[in-house]
């Protein structure tokens, strides 16, 4: 089915508008990064995030709508991430869209934001589409039963995929997000803020000791994660043993006493001792799901730390070895972005699936 969709995207720090057609064409992918402003708090500030995305978000849907070079009256439908986030946030995006569509009279999807992710991979990136290719050049078909992996700043989650609407969660993390455990690792290898590209970087000029830090697989079987036990294992090769307890904890040095050397091992360490845990539930999964006889015909990857160069390549060879094939999203479309919000919504059109104006907006949907 043809279909032209614009896609609001607002649940966290980027405020990002983009026109998809038929689900897979991204017209136009226009995203305005708020990481300038939490920058100085190290994190994202939820008042200031929903401050910017109002000042923000008219101007990005216009820069989104002239990119793609369509006029609103010929869009199919308006689609928004509505869950989950920050709920101030999602309400800037969600009142937009129901505006927009409300006024142009065009059908209103609400789109989660985790899943979405998931929709990535199945979009055609601006550089990829310049020449006009033809379906067959551009369309990643996932074959299904699916294995998804979400690895962002706020999930790490394994999901039993029947399509890009039909997914089951069958792990997640019980501490950090492996996202936010990157931007943790960078603070505490003064990489900067935000952290996973920063830490990435860093980590490929230096050279890492195989049994350097602890892997946390849980129980035999779980195919859940966690990640704080890393985290912390990092901040004690970074800064030694704490001196003291609670507010008066002190270290014996911090990251300015290594050389680049160091903090670029400790780097590469770490990025491993992630890419490695991720691989190996992933391989778990596909044994616990070929067991139930469901076996994955794909593996599908989302999230920010998608992006990250070792897991990428970790990813790859797993296909290779496991005959798989691996839908990663193209680099533009790893992070926070509203082109998988407006794709994602192409699927739950062609399912007739569609919002009204009451649509909520939810903060968690930790079950999800
Ligand atoms: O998907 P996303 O944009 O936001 C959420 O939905 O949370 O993911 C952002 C996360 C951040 O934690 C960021 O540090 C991480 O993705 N990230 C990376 C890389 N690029 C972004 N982590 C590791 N390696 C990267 N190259
Ligand atoms: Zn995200």
């Amino acid at each position: 089915m043809a279909s032209l969709i614009l896609g609001l995207e607002t649940s966290c720090d980027e405020t990002a508008a983009s026109v998809v057609r038929d689900g897979v064409y991204i017209l136009s992918n226009a995203v305005s990064t708020q990481h300038d402003l939490h920058e100085r708090y190290g994190g994202v500030v939820p008042e200031l995030a929903s401050r910017a995305h109002l000042e923000r978000l008219l101007p990005v849907v216009r820069a989104a709508v002239d990119e793609a070079g369509v006029t609103l009256d010929e869009l199919d439908a308006i689609a928004v991430g509505n869950r989950p986030g920050l709920i101030g946030s999602l309400i800037v995006g969600a009142s937009a869209a129901k505006a927009l569509a409300w006024s142009l009279g065009k059908p209103l999807l609400g789109i989660d934001h985790v899943h979405a992710h998931l929709y990535a991979a199945t979009l055609c990136e601006p550089s990829a589409i310049s020449d006009q290719p033809s379906v067959a050049d551009c369309q990643s078909e996932i074959a299904y039963p699916a294995l998804g992996l979400v690895v962002s700043g706020g999930h790490t989650s394994l999901y039993a995929m029947a399509g890009p609407l039909n997914m089951e969660l069958i792990g997640r993390t019980i501490d950090d997000a492996v996202g936010e455990a990157y931007d943790k690792a960078a603070v505490i290898l003064g990489a900067g803020y935000p952290g996973g590209q920063n830490v990435d970087q860093l980590a490929q000029r230096g050279t890492p000791e195989p049994q350097r830090f602890p892997r946390s697989m849980l129980g035999k079987d779980s195919l859940d994660f966690s990640f704080s036990g890393l985290k912390t294992s990092l901040l004690y090769a970074v800064r030694g043993q704490p001196v003291g307890r609670g507010k008066n904890t002190s270290f014996e040095r911090d990251h300015h006493d290594l050389t680049d050397a160091e903090r670029a091992d400790l780097a590469a360490s770490f990025q491993h001792a992630v890419a490695q845990t991720l691989v190996t539930k992933i391989k778990r999964a596909i044994k616990q799901l070929e067991a139930k006889g469901h076996p994955p015909r794909a593996i599908v990857v989302g999230g920010g730390v998608s992006a990250n160069s070792l897991l990428r390549q970790r990813l790859r060879s797993l296909g290779e070895s496991a005959e798989l094939a691996v839908h990663l999203p193209g680099m533009a479309v790893c992070v926070d972005n509203a082109a998988m919000i407006a794709g994602l919504a192409h699927a739950r059109l062609l399912a007739g699936q569609t919002d009204n104006l009451s649509l909520p907006v939810i903060a968690t949907t930790a079950m999800a």
